[in-house]
């Protein structure tokens, strides 16, 4: 199949790519500059969310997988938030806009979401059918999704993947706690007892590549896999694994001082299962976290 990709740079593109070219597919990517980390059989476009993506210079594709976003984690400056909302929602307009342009459409968009959709939900079970949360990235998701969702007009088939925070040893949160928890430093955050939804990134790989070829996914589908832990469960486990102690608590203001509002996101509650995923026939190589963890870690 021929795909186009966003955000192939990223922590997620970079591994996507590789899983694409390896299985036989031909690859596009928009972006603001080449990357010379990204196989050199993937071609590059220009492109940056606010402009039109220049898609009459890219051939005929079959699938667009639409990944590209300003970083979440950083302080949420009225700066920062105005470049989150538009790298995303801007972005996604514009793409879907260009899409309508073309002559040959493609017949699938499958474009990233997150569970930040849920916002903040205690023990409450979160599927796909779940209502969203309240707050800037539900928000922010809920309108992601929504403009994806405007390439159904265009006679696409369109899947957003609401992605939970990704285990892979370059980026994302595993890389971010290595080194605290190595030196023994590490520990839950507050009490512990919010929910942590996670996916292993080669699960997370292999889920886009099933959505963006199984015709019968026509819906949102938790990225997430189907053992979410508590933040308390999660620490001893990493711990555990990096044969490391982890007795620490981080206290709510010491998070909110170092991260600003965004610290508020490491205390929402998430439990989120991945129920149209699993039903659809997607079946995670990594359901348990100690698993992922071990094939990670070691
Ligand atoms: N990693 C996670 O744990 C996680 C969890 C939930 C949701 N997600 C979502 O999944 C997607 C992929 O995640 P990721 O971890 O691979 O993200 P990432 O490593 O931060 O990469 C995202 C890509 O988006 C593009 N980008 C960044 N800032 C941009 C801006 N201001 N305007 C336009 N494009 C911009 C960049 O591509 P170019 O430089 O090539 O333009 C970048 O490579 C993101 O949308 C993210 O929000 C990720």
């Amino acid at each position: 199949m021929n795909y186009l990709l966003t955000g192939a740079t990223g922590f997620v593109g970079k591994r996507l790519v590789s899983a694409l070219l390896s299985g036989g597919h031909r690859v596009n990517y928009l972006g603001r500059k080449r990357s010379p980390e990204l196989d050199s059989r993937a071609a590059f476009h220009c492109w940056s969310a606010g402009e039109d993506p220049p898609l009459n210079s890219v051939p005929r594709m079959d699938a667009v997988i639409h990944l590209a976003g300003e970083p979440i984690a950083q302080r949420w400056t009225a700066d920062a938030r105005k470049r989150i909302y538009d790298s995303r929602i801007v972005g996604t307009r514009n793409l879907v806009s260009a899409i309508g342009a073309l002559k040959y459409k493609p017949a699938v968009l499958v474009s990233a979401s997150a569970v930040g959709y849920y916002g903040d939900r205690g023990d409450e079970i979160l599927t796909e059918q779940s209502a969203p949360g309240s707050g800037f990235l539900a928000d922010l998701c809920v309108h992601w999704e929504r403009e994806a969702f405007q390439a159904r007009n265009l006679g696409l088939r369109v899947v957003p993947i609401r992605v939970a925070p990704v285990l892979g040893r370059e980026a994302g949160a595993l890389s971010k706690m290595l080194t605290p928890f190595k030196f023994g430093l590490g520990g839950k955050v507050g009490s512990g007892r919010q929910w942590m939804p996670w996916i292993h990134i080669d699960d997370l790989v292999r889920l886009f590549i099933f959505a963006a070829e199984n015709n019968d996914v026509h819906e949102p589908l938790n990225g997430s896999s189907p053992a979410p832990v508590t933040n308390a469960e999660f620490t001893r486990a990493f711990a555990a694994v990096l044969k490391r102690p982890a007795p620490w608590t981080i206290p709510r203001l010491a998070l909110k001082l170092a991260l600003g509002e965004m610290s508020d996101a490491l205390f929402d509650s998430q439990r989120v299962a991945p129920a149209a995923t699993e039903q659809s026939g997607f079946r995670f190589d990594y359901p348990e976290l100690k698993a992922a963890l071990e094939n990670l870690l070691k």
